[in-house]
């Protein structure tokens, strides 16, 4: 699909309307767009991908589906239930057990805002990702209206008053809360705390569904916290 388009935006809303009930489609139609958009810089045949908080794996796979040798970091069991396929590492992100620039291509999907301290975070996938490389990192910014995750957009309101309310309207726990595993991140601070770092450069800072112009909206202070949605940045790790 044609990115930036509407359809192409309009077709990953829908699946995502859908997630509960189908959650296979959803992630193989979002894991092809991401292969997609990293193949738009490197082709992934051949290349040692590794993709951290990968969940499912659904990434993963379609990553080896296109040739490249994909391998799986992920520090919840749960996820990886009912036993860690080949190339599936139990890992956290903070701490990879893996050689510096053992990776062409360092992924990582709507992980960055489930860790307390993203600059900590950021430097470890750059050090596994050998110079020349890519890195991949997106995620759900805080003011996004999906920035409560199960509880938004009710989060605008309060964090602890929209977790409440989830809870008591379905009669579940709430996966997240905020300053456990779930953290208030910013466009701005993020694109700031990127800029200040010398070991990698901007390949491209978009938001990562947006329909038209997503390399603009994040440069527009106060729009882009609201606006941007998800953030995508493509980086590349420096010489
Ligand atoms: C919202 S899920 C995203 C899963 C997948 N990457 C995707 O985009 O669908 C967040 C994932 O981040 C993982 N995660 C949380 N803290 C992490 C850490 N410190 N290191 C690596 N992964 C972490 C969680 O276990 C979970 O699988």
């Amino acid at each position: 699909m044609k990115d930036p388009s509407f359809r192409r935006s309009l077709t990953l809303f829908r699946a995502f309307l859908h997630e509960q009930d189908g959650p296979h489609a959803a992630y193989e139609l979002l894991a092809r767009d991401a292969a997609d958009q990293i193949e738009r810089h490197v082709r992934l045949d051949g290349r040692i991908v590794v993709d951290i908080g990968g969940g499912r794996g659904y990434f993963t796979r379609e990553f080896r589906r296109r040739g490249a040798h994909g391998y799986l970091f992920e520090p919840d069991l749960a996820e990886l239930s009912p036993v860690p396929g080949a190339g599936a590492v139990v890992a956290d992100g903070y701490l990879l057990p893996l050689a510096d620039g053992a990776a062409d291509v360092c992924f990582s999907s709507n992980v960055l805002e489930h860790v307390r301290d993203p600059g900590t975070f950021l430097s470890e996938l750059v050090r596994v990702t050998r110079p020349g490389g890519l890195i991949y990192v997106s995620f759900t910014n805080w003011l996004s209206p999906w920035g409560g995750h199960e509880w938004a957009p009710w989060h605008y309101l309060g964090a602890e008053r929209a977790r409440v309310r989830y809870e008591q309207r379905t009669g579940r726990p709430a996966k997240h809360r905020l300053g456990e595993n779930l953290f208030a991140i910013g466009v701005g601070a993020t694109l700031r705390q990127v800029r200040g770092r010398d070991d990698v450069e901007i390949v491209s800072a978009r938001s990562r569904y947006w329909p038209v112009l997503p390399e603009v909206v994040p440069r527009v202070p106060g729009l882009r916290e609201f606006a941007t949605w998800n953030l995508l940045l493509l980086l590349r790790r420096c010489s």
